[in-house]
């Protein structure tokens, strides 16, 4: 298939991609930076620029004749949001995928793709504490979870022209970005330990897991709507900073507590001081076999290797 990604260079459109090309797909990752782009994907990737996402269209003679889009850009989440980050990582997901979808819409039908997957995620269900949620609970009323529901919406606009799959992700593990990423050097050190408490859930996934089920959701033709990209066992937080330490062979009991957190990351502390405890309802309907269902064995994989 000929297959367009945006945010190709991120942690999980890096994985994506190679796996895509492994199974013989042809890939156009659109990049904000060209050059960038093809020292990260290498020379068997197509790459085209769309300069600035939130405020021009996508080249459309980069979507035109393809089979299908992955939308996994978006400003990173995980810094302090002052006015000037909200506004950055909102655009960078609403406008963006609203830019995308209208592109899409403004091709010759018969030249269209016939499947958009944009990313979402678990945030879109807020602080729920120890309440199991799937595809079909509520959404959340926080800044994020709102955030995240037009982001979906946007998406979901497109519905009319195309299969559309608004995919839920959780806590990705992986060592080269995100979550786990900015823990690891806590844990590694023996500074690591449960956060505010410990006792709300981390919805965690894999990073073989997002790549298998987003390969999963372009594959069934069966598929649209929301799903959830999170591993069948979530774990509290605490449950989590233990398998860390076990998994790195150093303790994990300096509990860190919210108050901290609130005053160096301000707002953005919810994130991690609250969770959900998130079912993947959709994924295992499908028959989807995990390569990571459980904590310790991902994260010794993720670790090492
Ligand atoms: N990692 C997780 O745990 C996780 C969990 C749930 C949901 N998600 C969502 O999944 C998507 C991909 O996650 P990721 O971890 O792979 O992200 P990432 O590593 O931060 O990469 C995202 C990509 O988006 C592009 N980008 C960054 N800032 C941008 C901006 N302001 N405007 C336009 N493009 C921008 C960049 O591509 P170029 O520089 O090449 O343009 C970047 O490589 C994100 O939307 C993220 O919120 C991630």
């Amino acid at each position: 298939m000929q297959l367009v990604v945006t945010g190709a260079t991120g942690t999980i459109g890096r994985a994506l991609v190679g796996e895509l090309r492994e199974r013989g797909h042809n890939v156009v990752a659109l990049s904000r930076d060209a050059r960038r782009a093809a020292d990260i994907l290498g020379s068997g990737v197509k790459i085209a620029v769309w300069p600035d996402p939130a405020q021009t269209s996508p080249p459309a003679e980069a979507l035109g004749g393809s089979d299908a889009v992955f939308n996994l850009l978006g400003e990173p989440i995980a810094q302090r949001w002052t006015a000037e980050a909200k506004r950055r990582i909102r655009t960078s997901r609403v406008e963006t995928t609203r830019r995308l979808v209208g592109a899409i819409r403004e091709l010759d039908p018969d030249r269209r793709p016939r499947i958009l997957i944009s990313q979402s995620a678990t945030g879109f269900y807020g602080a729920r504490g120890n309440e199991w949620v799937d595809e079909d609970s509520d959404p959340g009323t926080d800044w994020l979870a709102e955030l995240t529901a037009d982001w979906e919406g946007e998406a979901a606009q497109a519905s009319d022209i195309m299969r559309v799959v608004r995919t839920r992700t959780g806590v990705v593990l992986s060592p080269d970005g995100g979550a786990l990423a900015r823990m690891l050097p806590f844990f590694r050190l023996g500074i690591g330990g449960p956060v505010a408490g410990g006792d709300q859930y981390v919805p965690w996934v894999h990073l073989d897991d997002v790549v298998g089920a987003l390969i999963a959701c372009l594959e069934n033709a069966d598929v649209s709507g929301p799903v959830n990209i999170t591993s069948p066992t979530p774990a509290t937080n605490a449950e989590l900073s233990r398998a860390l330490g076990r998994a790195l062979q150093r303790p994990a009991v300096l509990p860190v507590p919210g108050l901290v957190l609130r005053l160096l990351y301000g707002e953005m502390a919810e994130v991690v001081t609250s969770g959900q405890r998130v079912r993947p309802s959709g994924l295992l309907g499908l028959g989807y076999r995990f390569s990571h269902p459980e904590l310790n064995g991902a994260l010794d994989e993720a670790l090492h290797g």
